[in-house]
């Protein structure tokens, strides 16, 4: 099979990485791909997105599967794209991955279809926003892609007044509305499903570590590790979220007339009053990919191949049992910024452990140098928590550069 992926980051490395670890054998290519990714998968000679879809129809390619969320939404939708093409895609057209990439969207489909999620309120001006905020703790989102940095869950009326001005003043992230949010409290859990039409498939889920620094302490990152396991959530409390949230969810989809084909993403809240929704993403989560794609076995592949074609086969795939943790070491400066052209040592001398490029490339020397914020992602797996927090440990203890950055609490449930 031949088999594109978009992206370029960990969470590509890591599902390229299973689809390469896939029975049988397949070409897999990359766009737009990094130095480590194409270690393993194929370059394209595509220049810019208007050429993708029309290299992939000229190569033969089999199946895309988007790895990020930003081409699910760019010009007409990549997988929109892929459609007209008769190219199966693994991810959502544009019109429903707007549940990502619109966050008054989403809470107006959670709203509709009585899916537990924070109170709030949907603003277009400063005053009305300033309104909106008058009490603290409040959430303040960006409503749109903003890679990361749109969210600030503010404690303070000063940074209340700093978000406002940074959206709407600055338009650091460029014109558009913001979304006013009541302020949960609770452990986060990161819940996975594919997604076909009215079937889902619920996969392993993971947590995530998203600030900076231990104790969720610091500004929010991309995210600086995750743990997956079938055990981190109890199976009543999976029940639960399976009945109040992923079955309206899929069944909203359907009644919206909303087609859908990819991962769904569903980043939770576990609060006094039951999970509640934070937000939906439409893809995998990163870095929960790096810490789940080692535990599944069985044909993902195939697996994909067949979903992307409306054909939900659950029993292609196998979970592993056991424990996965995952560190991302970071560079200089994250989150604020980021600090390229660090040398990276002991790449090499790792083991026990599967190493995933999050942002690196290759310096003239022909070694790996920092490139971007979160850097590199040291992933290990064992049958207990501990030994697979161990493991990573080890592991990520042999990899150096200038200025890196890592929790040492990753795999430590704190609410618990
Ligand atoms: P998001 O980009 O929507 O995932 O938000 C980033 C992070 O902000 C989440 O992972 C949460 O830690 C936090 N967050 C978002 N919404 C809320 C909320 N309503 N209450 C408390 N924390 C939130
Ligand atoms: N782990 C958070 C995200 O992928 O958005």
């Amino acid at each position: 099979m031949k088999i594109l992926v978009t992206g370029k980051g960990g969470r590509e490395h890591a599902l390229i990485t299973a689809l390469t670890e896939s029975p049988g054998t397949h070409e897999i290519f990359a766009w737009p791909g990094s130095d480590a990714i194409f270690r393993t998968a194929q370059r394209t000679p595509v220049q810019g997105f208007a050429q993708l879809v029309p290299w992939m129809v000229e190569d033969g390619i089999d199946l895309c599967v988007a790895g990020d969320e930003s081409l699910l939404v760019t010009g007409e939708g990549l997988a929109n794209l892929c459609a007209k093409a008769g190219i199966p895609c693994w991810g959502p057209p544009k019109e429903s991955a707007q549940l990502e990439a619109s966050k008054e969207f989403a809470k107006h489909f959670l709203v509709r279809h009585g899916i537990p999620t924070a109170g709030f309120k949907a603003v277009a001006t400063l005053e009305e926003a300033r309104t909106a905020a008058a009490q603290v703790p409040v959430v303040l989102k960006f409503d749109g892609l903003a890679a990361g940095k749109g969210v600030s869950v503010c404690t303070t009326p000063e940074m209340v007044a700093e978000f406002l001005d940074t959206v709407f003043v600055q338009q650091a992230f460029g014109e558009g509305r913001m979304v006013v949010e009541e302020c949960l409290s609770g452990p986060e859990l990161s819940v996975f499903c594919s997604i076909v039409g009215g079937d889902y498939h619920l996969l392993t889920a993971a947590r995530d570590y998203k600030r900076i620094y231990e104790n969720d302490e610091g500004p929010n990152t991309g995210g600086m590790g995750a743990v997956a396991s079938n055990d981190i959530v109890a199976p009543e409390v999976l029940s639960q979220i399976e009945r109040e949230i992923i079955q309206p969810t899929v069944a909203g989809l359907q009644k919206d007339g909303l087609p859908y084909r990819g991962f769904l993403y569903f980043g939770l809240m576990l609060t006094q009053q039951g999970p509640k929704v934070i937000e939906y993403n439409c893809r995998f989560g990163d870095p929960e990919c790096e810490a789940v794609m080692p535990l599944f076995g069985g044909d993902f592949a195939r697996y994909v191949f067949e979903a992307a074609q409306n054909r939900l086969r659950p029993e292609l795939l196998e979970f592993r049992d056991g424990w996965s943790v995952c560190l991302i070491l970071a560079s200089a400066e994250y989150p604020a910024g980021s600090r390229n052209g660090d040398v990276i040592s002991g790449l090499e001398s790792v083991e026990g452990a599967r190493v995933y490029h999050c942002g690196t490339r290759l310096n003239a020397a022909g070694g790996f140098e920092t490139s971007g914020g979160r850097v590199l992602a040291v992933v290990a797996q064992a049958v207990s928590r501990e030994e697979a927090i161990a493991k990573a440990s080890a592991a990520a203890d042999r990899i150096t550069f200038a200025g890196q950055q890592r929790r040492r609490d990753v795999g430590i449930m704190h609410f618990e």
